[in-house]
């Protein structure tokens, strides 16, 4: 066997070995029982006792230097996986932190409960009703039968005949007032929809309405509320001011405006007011005899005033935002503003 070649071979074979079980398939090869030095040893049988020296040293020198180099290349492998493995794990505490986004409320739902928190701070108690109505409760027992001509501007998306979804909150009004006996302070808050859709019109919105029946109740009374609200929703003092209107569920109704909440009326070129130095806010009027009449509440003894108002138009107005899309494109760019 040449020696000279064996020392090669291991070299190349030790020079392959990158991890600890292929180094120790090399050691087994070499220096194993049944490797090749092992082999080698048992050529001597025909060599004379001198040859047999000077082998023996040779071999004995080749294994030890085998076995030196197999402890050498054992110590790199395990170097190089502690370090490999002190990378993975690897932390710089120099980096700047990674930051967790924090979600936020929606702007309408913001305003909606600062809306129901001033109301409720005035002693209205929240009521809740059905997105899908029956036409009973969203028409024909707040005054518009059938053939009403206001059934126009409250086109919807209907179910069946009888059943839609709701096109304003109002219908809620005649459910409070079927499960309780007056006096009676209630508020609504919710969805509505209409077949409408423009920069200021959505096909879903949002109301607040407000009924308030007592046996002493007068327009001046809603006057105050609806001002006390204008001053907490906008701050400061707002001037209100009401305008003749129509709902066939109140009378007498009006149309209630705000002072304009950009110019305050100063600015004759205004874009929000349009120079008339006032916006509108809500819709509201004292309870129609013939809605006391369907819930069975005697309209001879009992008053009472009811409001609705567009939570989308007040947030626009309080933010003075321009397109009422905006508020369901969730567009981050929009919503982290506020
Ligand atoms: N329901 C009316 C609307 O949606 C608003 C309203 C509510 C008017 C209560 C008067 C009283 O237009």
């Amino acid at each position: 066997m040449n020696l000279d070649y064996v020392k090669k071979d291991f070299l190349k074979d030790i020079g392959e070995a990158s991890s600890l079980p292929t180094l120790y398939e090399v050691k087994a090869k070499y220096v194993g029982r049944k490797g090749v030095i092992t082999a080698a040893f048992k050529e001597f049988k025909n060599l004379s006792p001198e040859e047999r020296r000077e082998r023996g040293r040779l071999l004995n020198e080749l294994k030890e230097w085998i076995e030196w180099k197999i402890k050498e290349r054992e110590r790199e492998i395990l170097e190089a996986e502690a370090l490999r493995r002190e990378l993975e794990g690897f932390v710089d505490f120099t980096l700047p932190g990674r930051r967790v986004k924090i979600g936020s409320l929606h702007p309408l739902n913001r305003v909606l409960r600062e809306i129901i928190e001033i109301f409720s701070n005035m002693g209205f108690s929240l009521e809740e009703g059905p997105e899908i109505e029956l036409d009973y409760y969203n028409f024909e027992a707040l005054n518009i039968p059938k053939d009403h001509p206001a059934r126009d501007m409250h086109d919807t998306f209907y179910i069946t005949d009888n059943a839609l979804l709701r096109t304003h909150t109002s219908p809620v009004q005649i459910r409070a007032m079927k499960k309780r006996k007056p006096p009676l302070r209630v508020i609504s808050a919710g969805k509505v929809y209409r077949r409408d859709s423009d920069p200021t019109h959505s096909p879903m919105f949002h109301q607040v309405e407000g009924l308030l029946v007592d046996e002493d109740v007068k327009l001046a009374d809603l006057k105050g509320v609806l001002s006390e609200f204008a001053n907490r929703i906008f701050g400061g003092k707002r001037k209100i001011r009401f305008r003749p209107s129509y709902f066939p569920f109140t009378e007498p109704s009006v149309e209630v405006d705000v002072e304009c909440v950009k110019c305050g009326g100063k600015d004759e070129s205004c874009v929000v007011c349009k120079g008339t130095g006032w916006l509108e806010i809500l819709g509201a009027g004292m309870v129609h005899p013939e809605v006391f009449k369907a819930v069975g509440y005697d309209s001879g003894k009992y008053v009472g005033f009811a409001f609705g108002l567009g939570v989308e138009r007040i947030t626009m107005l309080k933010y003075g935002i321009d397109d009422i899309r905006l508020f369901f494109e969730n567009d981050l760019r929009f919503l982290q503003q506020f």
